[in-house]
């Protein structure tokens, strides 16, 4: 992955990139003049709420030092966002809620209103899913979720080694950890995932061994392990920088993603995307951003509805602000081509791990003879070992998975980090390609 230069990497990727979409793929976010209307879509719908009681400095996410007084300012302006546009989009069916940050708990009772004007806007709003860190959970919170109507959490664990918790950060030691997931267990929430982190700093085989033995001993329904992402706006990209503190190197990582895939599959779990394993015989999964269609409320979030993306300003005054001349924030929006609509989802098939013919058929539709097409991508996958066919879909294997991991981490690095690292610095950027 480090064999290329950065440029050499970047115009690769880039005339890859073309190639696959098409000549009149347009990557470029534009100032947006107006929120985009999503029609008659089933859609999910996300909220953001930014604010963190600490900053953890790896952290690349849109957050906030927690201000109470601004907490109470945004939620009204948040409250208003979603009346703006439920009265503009009467017809959306809402298939799940997910409150992602920042620290979402930190909205306390605030929840349950959102909740109930989310129910009384849209049709059948399904699934509430909430993010929370081990610090936001006791019984007061517990009780406060299960009124609010959440029935899926997922527990930002990380880790249960304490010096590494301290090294990224985290204020908790692996024993509050460990009570926050059976609090959570005791309260029966329909689905619980914990989140882990490996390739930490410092961190070596031995230790992720542990952990993964850990927190297969505690049954969470499902296991989200994510690397480490060293975003380059970050606090710890900086300090890596100056004080030459490494990640774990490239082979080290391979490692540790097969460590991570073979003890989980060996332990009662089974894979359900790229990152995720949930035990057998559960159905189900929870997952934030990989739903077909999504509507996002509040600062820095995106909506997604095929022919285009919204992405509101990340700005947490400025989106105060802008909701309350305007009704909304948006501030960028890319137009999707059909086929990069397409791609769009075929990518988010790939970290499902699972494509069903259908869906590459469908992709293939879209195809034009001057372009390299998905239909050779398919058989790439195939040749090289990285996906086999079973009834009607190709299975990424144990080594797919693995590349599809290395790819998201490119991607996730070059565009995400693009448009997150300008839109932060930028509430209103006039444009960003990516
Ligand atoms: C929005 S974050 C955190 C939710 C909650 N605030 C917490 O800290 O527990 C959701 C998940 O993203 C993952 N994450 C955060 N920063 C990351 C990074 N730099 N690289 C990879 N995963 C990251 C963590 O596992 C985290 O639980
Ligand atoms: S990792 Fe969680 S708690 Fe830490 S800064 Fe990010 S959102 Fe906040």
């Amino acid at each position: 992955m480090n064999c290329f230069s950065a440029k050499t990497e970047d115009k690769f990727l880039k005339s890859a990139r073309k190639r696959i979409s098409g000549r009149d793929a347009d990557f470029t976010f534009r100032k947006a003049v107006q929120r985009n209307n999503a029609g008659k879509l089933d859609t999910s719908i996300y909220v953001h709420i930014p604010f963190c009681e600490s900053l953890c400095p790896y952290c690349p996410y849109n957050r906030v030092p927690l201000d109470r007084d601004l907490l109470q300012i945004y939620l009204n302006a948040l409250e208003k966002e979603i009346k703006a546009f439920a009265f503009e989009n009467k017809d959306v069916k809402v298939s799940s809620v997910y409150y992602g940050g920042g620290s979402p708990l930190l909205a306390g009772e605030r929840l349950i209103g959102i909740n109930d004007l989310i129910r009384q806007s849209f049709k059948n709003a399904g699934d509430f899913c909430i993010e929370a860190n081990p610090n936001d959970i006791d019984e007061n919170s517990v009780t406060l979720m299960k009124r609010a109507g959440f029935n899926s959490v997922s527990l930002g664990v990380q880790s249960f080694n304490d010096i590494l918790l301290e090294k990224i950060g985290r204020k908790y030691d692996s024993k509050k950890a460990e009570d926050s997931l059976a609090e959570l267990q005791k309260a029966k929430f329909g689905w619980l995932n914990a989140d882990m982190l490996f390739a930490l700093p410092g961190e070596d085989i031995n230790d992720l061994r542990k952990d993964i033995g850990k927190i297969v001993s505690l049954k969470p329904d499902q296991i989200t392990a994510y690397p480490l992402f060293t975003f380059p706006y970050t606090e710890i990209a900086r300090f890596r920088k100056s004080t030459a503190v490494q990640s774990p190197p490239l082979l080290l990582r391979r490692k540790m993603y097969y460590e991570v895939y073979d003890s989980l599959m060996a332990s009662g779990y089974e894979r359900c995307s790229v990152w995720s394993f949930r035990r057998k015989n559960l159905h189900g999964r929870y997952s934030s951003v990989t739903r077909e269609r999504y509507v996002g409320f509040g600062a820095s979030s995106g909506s997604y509805y095929e022919t285009c993306f919204d992405l509101n300003t990340f700005s947490v005054k400025e989106y105060v602000k802008s909701v309350e001349e305007r009704g909304n924030a948006t501030a960028l929006s890319v137009k999707f081509t059909e086929r990069m609509a397409k791609l769009y989802d075929f990518y988010w098939r790939v970290y499902d791990t699972e494509i069903p013919f259908e869906r590459i058929l469908d992709t293939v539709k879209y195809d034009s003879r001057k372009d390299l097409h998905v239909a050779p991508l398919t058989k790439i996958l195939l040749f090289s070992g990285m996906a086999v066919k079973k009834n009607d879909r190709f299975i990424l294997t144990r080594r797919g998975a693995m590349w599809v991991h290395f790819l998201q981490n490119l991607l996730s690095l070059r565009a995400i980090s693009r448009v997150w690292g300008i839109a932060k610095r930028d509430a209103w950027p006039d444009i960003i390609r990516f």
